[in-house]
C-alpha cells in the first residue's frame, strides 16, 4: 500500500515580515486598525520580550497619531506567582512600563500573583474569567510562543478547555526567565494563566514569533497535529489565527513546506 500523501502545511494564515520592526509593525497595524473600528475592543495581551516592539509601536501612534485607548479594555495573559504587583518582575509592572503609562487606556488587567490559598486564588481566577466574559469577551488575542509550545504559561500538559488557573512552569520556561530574574534560583516556580479554553474563546488570535530561536516550535505547532505536548497546537485549530512571523522565526516552517 502507497503511504498516504503528505499533506501541505496550510500557511494561508501566516505572514512573514523581514525583520523583527516589520512584524511589530504588522502586528501593531492590525491592533491600531481594530480600535479604530471598534474603539471599545477588548484586547488580551502578552507580556515577554516579543510584543515589546508592538507595544512601542502602539505607544508612538497614540501619541503622534492620537490612536485612542480610553474606551478599549486590556486583559493580559499572565502573573508569575508568587509575586507581589509592586515587583519589577511582574507582568503588571511590565505592562505599565512598557504600554499603559503611555497611553490613555485607564482598563486594564493582569491575573493576580499575591500569595494567598488555594481557593482564594480558584475564586480570583473565576472574576478574571467572569471579568472578560462582562467586558463582551475578547476580540483579539495577542500570543507569543514558548520554546516548549506553551501560550499564556499553558505548558505540555495543558488541556485545550483549561481555563485562567495556577499553573506550573516548565523548567524551560524558567530557564528562560532566569537572566531576567538573576537567577534560576529566583523565577517563581508557578504562574496565573489564563487557561487554552479562555485563549480560544477570543474571537481573533494573532500569535507572534520573532528570531532563530523560535523556528523550531513554530513549525511544530504549525505542522503537528493537536496535541497537549505542544499547547501551540491547539491554537492552529481557531477559525480566525493569524501567525505572524519574521524570517528566521520562519525560515523551519517554510523550509517544511518547500
Ligand atoms: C507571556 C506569555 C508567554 C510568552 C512566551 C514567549 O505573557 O504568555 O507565553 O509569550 O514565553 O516569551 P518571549 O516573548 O519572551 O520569547
Amino acid at each position: 500500500m502507497s503511504p498516504t500523501p503528505m499533506t501541505r502545511t496550510d500557511l494561508s494564515n501566516v505572514q512573514v515580515a523581514k525583520d523583527y520592526t516589520g512584524l511589530c509593525g504588522l502586528v501593531a497595524d492590525r491592533i491600531a486598525n481594530l480600535v479604530q473600528t471598534k474603539p471599545n475592543a477588548v484586547l488580551g495581551l502578552a507580556t515577554g520580550s516579543t510584543p515589546l516592539g508592538v507595544y512601542s509601536a502602539l505607544v508612538r501612534r497614540h501619541r503622534e497619531e492620537g490612536l485612542d485607548f480610553s474606551r478599549v479594555t486590556c486583559f493580559n495573559l499572565d502573573e508569575y506567582y508568587p509575586m507581589s504587583p509592586k515587583s519589577l518582575h511582574s507582568y503588571r509592572q511590565f505592562m505599565a512600563m512598557n504600554l499603559f503609562d503611555y497611553i490613555n487606556c485607564p482598563n486594564w488587567f493582569v491575573p493576580d500573583g499575591l500569595r494567598r490559598s488555594a481557593s482564594e486564588i480558584e475564586q480570583d481566577c473565576l472574576e478574571y474569567e467572569a471579568r472578560i466574559a462582562d467586558a463582551g469577551g475578547i476580540d483579539l488575542q495577542l500570543l507569543g510562543i514558548g520554546r516548549t509550545g506553551h501560550v499564556g504559561f499553558n505548558e505540555p500538559g495543558s488541556a485545550p478547555d483549561s481555563r485562567t488557573r495556577l499553573v506550573t512552569l516548565a523548567e524551560v520556561t524558567r530557564q528562560d526567565a532566569a537572566p531576567s530574574f538573576g537567577g534560576i534560583d529566583n523565577v517563581p516556580r508557578q504562574a496565573v494563566s489564563m487557561g487554552i479554553g479562555t485563549i480560544m474563546d477570543a474571537r481573533e488570535i494573532v500569535m507572534m514569533a520573532t528570531g532563530a530561536g523560535k523556528a523550531a516550535i513554530v513549525r511544530a505547532a504549525w505542522t503537528e497535529d493537536p496535541t497537549d505536548h505542544i499547547p501551540a497546537t491547539w491554537v492552529r485549530r481557531h477559525p480566525n489565527v493569524h501567525l505572524r512571523l519574521d524570517e528566521s522565526a520562519a525560515s523551519l516552517l517554510l523550509e517544511a513546506d518547500a
